[in-house]
């Protein structure tokens, strides 16, 4: 049955020809990722689908992606995600209702927050938070430009709000020199964020309670068992690992830095990878034959489950109907949100 769904993926392409692009994350699996046009990381892919001239766009990757080129794109350009179900658990952990009463109580604790506190959203986000920060002065970031993006957003203002990823918010705060007792915490379920008014007062980022939930199963003991094996291995990692891994790890970086990383290392190197099991199997696959050895962090088996959703029975399906004339699954963002977000996004793309 595997056989017969590539030949119809195959099928399908020849039939659509330049008409649909396949726009493919990193975490893709092997059997979907074989058939993409373009891939990279979320700011490649962002800018990729903002130059793209196909009719279809089908965004082999999650739910916040598949928004992203359909806001980027061209009215008349239609984004297509092959499995609806596809979404980033860590998108999920924030949302505008959570993050306009969080904006409602820094209002009431530090009087006008909007003169005060530029918000960031890390990609992996709803389109009505990018619309969010668009509206107040703020920005879009993704794992390869946070420090850009959080520098212009200090010079907007003196506080930054981070959302959803407090990993990535922290790693990229140390990185610029903060103090890790003015990176505070805020519980989007607790009052407050659970913060005191001197803690918020005090603070120079509010970091979501937000995280990966793969990226998390990644600890440091996994490193220091991996160094003491092998004293002269190299270790790189995604932001989106805890602090304390991405500081015992020699590279950190998008899934983008860690392809080319590890593809432009010497000969015969061995690395450690804290990052998504697909990309890492994929590239062990790739730098075999120049001695290097590649391996993943944790003993446990940990993919994105819902980048894996997106297999060869929805691609297929997907492409036959499209094939056909039918649109399926397309993602389309509402009129009210997209503008906005769409601020958001170029500010990010202008400056990184
Ligand atoms: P990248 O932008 O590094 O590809 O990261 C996206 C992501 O979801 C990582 O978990
Ligand atoms: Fe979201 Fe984590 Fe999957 Fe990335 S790896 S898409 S952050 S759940």
């Amino acid at each position: 049955a595997d056989a017969d769904c590539q030949e119809r993926i195959r099928a399908a392409r020849a039939k659509l020809g330049k008409k649909a692009v396949l726009l493919c994350h990193h975490y893709q699996r092997a059997d979907v990722y074989q058939h993409a046009d373009l891939t990279g990381d979320s700011l490649k892919l962002s800018r990729l689908a903002s130059q793209t001239d196909a009719e279809y766009i089908v965004f082999c990757g999650v739910h916040f992606m598949a928004e992203v080129a359909d806001i980027m794109s061209k009215p008349e350009q239609i984004a297509i995600l092959p499995d609806l179900a596809a979404g980033c658990s860590m998108a999920d952990m924030a949302n505008l209702a959570k993050v306009e009463r969080c904006w409602r109580e820094l209002n009431e604790v530090l009087g006008n927050a909007e003169s005060l506190v530029t918000p960031v959203t890390y990609i992996n986000s709803a389109a009505d938070l990018k619309a969010f920060c668009g509206e107040r002065g703020g920005i879009v970031c993704t794992s390869s430009n946070a420090g850009t993006i959080a520098k212009w957003a200090f010079a907007q203002r003196e506080k930054v709000l981070f959302f959803p990823d407090q990993h990535l918010g922290r790693w990229t705060g140390h990185n610029m020199g903060i103090p890790m007792e003015q990176m505070v915490v805020w519980d989007p379920d607790q009052e407050y964020g659970g913060l005191t008014p001197q803690q918020i007062k005090e603070a120079k980022i509010l970091l979501w309670k937000g995280h990966c939930s793969v990226h998390q199963m990644f600890q440091p003991t996994h490193i220091q068992r991996f160094r003491q094996e092998h004293p002269d291995c190299l270790v790189i990692s995604h932001p989106e690992c805890c602090f304390d891994v991405c500081k015992a790890s020699d590279y950190v970086g998008s899934t983008e830095l860690i392809v080319k990383t590890i593809k432009e290392a010497a000969p015969n190197t061995r690395w450690l990878v804290g990052t998504e099991l697909n990309l890492v199997n994929r590239l062990a696959e790739e730098v075999k034959a120049e001695g290097k050895i590649v391996q993943f962090m944790a003993p446990t088996v940990c993919m994105c489950s819902t980048m894996q959703r997106i297999d060869p029975q929805h691609l297929a399906w997907t492409l036959e109907n499209l094939a056909e004339g039918n649109v399926v699954n397309r993602i389309s963002v509402p009129a009210h949100e997209a503008p906005m977000a769409k601020l958001a996004l170029d500010r990010m793309l202008a400056i990184s």
